[in-house]
């Protein structure tokens, strides 16, 4: 199965999730799931899928939350979960119920070609922020929705406002070299944290009634498993997973142990909560 096609400009991202991106979400996926099930629960609360309708999931990854949404959809509804990577991909197939309306496809959402005018609702979580340019690729999922569908979406904040992220990838800095320094419009996490860009991207788009709300949660580093899962985590994923990348085992095992000293210190019992900041983006199909 290859990807049928997709935007050029898209291909780092691409490469990135088909490569040690995914892999290590692949890897990791049930402590992650659990780690942003909250993020879920405020997304679909304003999402407010109802039964019978039919529902995109951009950058659905290991199906997690495409799934949880065939459940709000059925009988009648169908959910249809798009991703560029081809292993979690793999693993949405295997995790979906073979009873439950979800379908699957490997596809970049810049330039797939969504059944016009059909959707009632796009959703996503945390797959909308890497795309070189997003106006062009949320202007082509609007063809999959009819008029007067809805939007939501959770994009996180600014770095500084994620201590959760931000935290592990200082300590790491403490050892390895530094990721290249990317712009704050740049594809990645950070590209929708200003509230000015995801506006203008939306309207460019032609979505309408935009709101960007502002959400704090406390993120369990540790997901109750105590301070070395914790330490573990936040290895494994975000900016610090990315600069930790391919580097020597001496340099990891001494980034583990700055990490492991700061996260210490934010230790309550057997959980390592730190502040996380994120906007639930909603509109409507103009
Ligand atoms: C941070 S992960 C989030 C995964 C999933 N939504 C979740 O919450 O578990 C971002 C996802 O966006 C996907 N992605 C990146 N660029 C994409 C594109 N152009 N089209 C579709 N999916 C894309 C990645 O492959 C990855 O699975």
């Amino acid at each position: 199965m290859t990807l049928a096609a997709a935007d050029d400009r898209n291909a780092l991202e691409i490469a990135y999730w088909n490569g040690p991106g995914g892999q290590r979400w692949l890897n990791r996926q049930q402590v992650q799931d659990a780690l942003l099930a909250p993020v879920a629960e405020v997304l679909f609360d304003r999402a407010a899928a109802r039964v019978g309708e039919i529902v995109l999931d951009i950058g659905c990854g290991c199906g997690t939350t495409s799934i949880a949404l065939a459940r709000r959809v059925a009988p009648g509804g169908r959910v249809l979960g798009i991703d560029v990577s081809l292993p979690m991909l793999e693993r949405a197939r295997q995790l979906a119920p073979k009873e439950l309306p979800v379908d699957f496809a490997l596809a970049d959402a810049t330039v797939y070609p969504f059944e016009p005018g059909r959707g009632d609702l796009l959703c996503s979580r945390f797959g909308v922020m890497f795309f070189a340019e997003p106006a062009r690729s949320f202007a082509n999922m609007r063809c999959g929705l009819r008029g007067g569908a809805r939007l939501a979406f959770a994009c996180w904040r600014e770095p500084r406002e994620n201590p959760w992220l931000l935290l592990p990838l200082q300590e790491a800095y403490r050892h390895v070299p530094r990721l290249p320094e990317v712009g704050p419009e740049d594809p990645g996490p950070f590209s929708f944290a200003a509230e000015r860009r995801v506006h203008a991207i939306l309207e460019r788009a032609g979505f309408g009634t935009i709101e960007l709300q502002p959400i704090d949660l406390l993120f369990d580093l540790a997901n109750g498993r105590g301070l070395e899962a914790a330490v573990d985590a936040a290895m494994g994923i975000g900016p610090a997973s990315r600069a930790l990348d391919g580097q020597p085992a001496a340099l990891r095992a001494a980034a583990a142990e700055s990490i492991r000293a700061a996260l210490a210190q934010c230790q309550v019992g057997d959980t390592v909560p730190l502040r996380g900041a994120l906007w639930i983006v909603t509109a409507v199909n103009a």
